[in-house]
């Protein structure tokens, strides 16, 4: 049978593809695999493409719409790929006050990207989440896991300058 999955995996580079079909396979027999094995092939590719739950429904024979149900109902699961360096911005009702919009604006606007999106170059990813638990150091955010309290606009730029000149330096 011809796969119904072909016309997008063009996109998707051989390796992928391997990877999705060992992660089915390896959890077939199991039951209530579906979670494992989104589990898994997030664990291997930093997150579950569309083309990905495709193949997978065709391996597994579970409808595309209830994989797209478990990978949406479950915030863990990230539909597109993760940005180098993360920064998650805290929406909660402290830092709310304190103006973490004016952030994350700030950031949209020298990012080109807007909250919940990656960078082209794949180097940045911004997100806002719920209170982040330190609301005495609103407004709060996450960078690449260090927190970072007390933020102003102005710190922005200097922030992802320096997130920049420290790819360069890796390279
Ligand atoms: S509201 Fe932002 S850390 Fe609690």
């Amino acid at each position: 049978m011809k796969s119904t999955a072909a016309p997008l995996l063009e996109h998707m580079d051989s390796s992928m593809e391997e990877d999705v079909r060992e992660c089915a396979n390896h959890w077939k027999d199991k039951e209530g695999n579906l979670i494992m094995i989104l589990h898994e092939i997030q664990n291997r590719l930093g997150f579950v493409p569309r083309e990905a739950s495709l193949l997978l429904a065709e391996e597994t024979g579970v409808p595309v719409a209830r994989i797209y149900e478990v990978l949406t109902f479950y915030h863990y699961f990230k539909l597109v790929a993760p940005g180098k360096n993360n920064i998650t911005l805290c929406n909660g009702t402290a830092c709310y006050l304190k103006g973490i919009e004016r952030i994350l604006t700030e950031l949209e606007r020298r990012l080109g990207i807007k909250d919940g999106e990656t960078t082209e170059d794949r180097l940045f990813h911004i997100e806002t989440v719920r209170c982040l638990g330190c609301c005495g150091m609103a407004p709060a955010i996450v960078v690449n896991g260090k927190t970072i309290g007390k933020t102003v606009p102005t710190d922005v730029a200097g922030l992802i300058e320096g997130i920049r000149k420290q790819e360069v330096g890796h390279e």
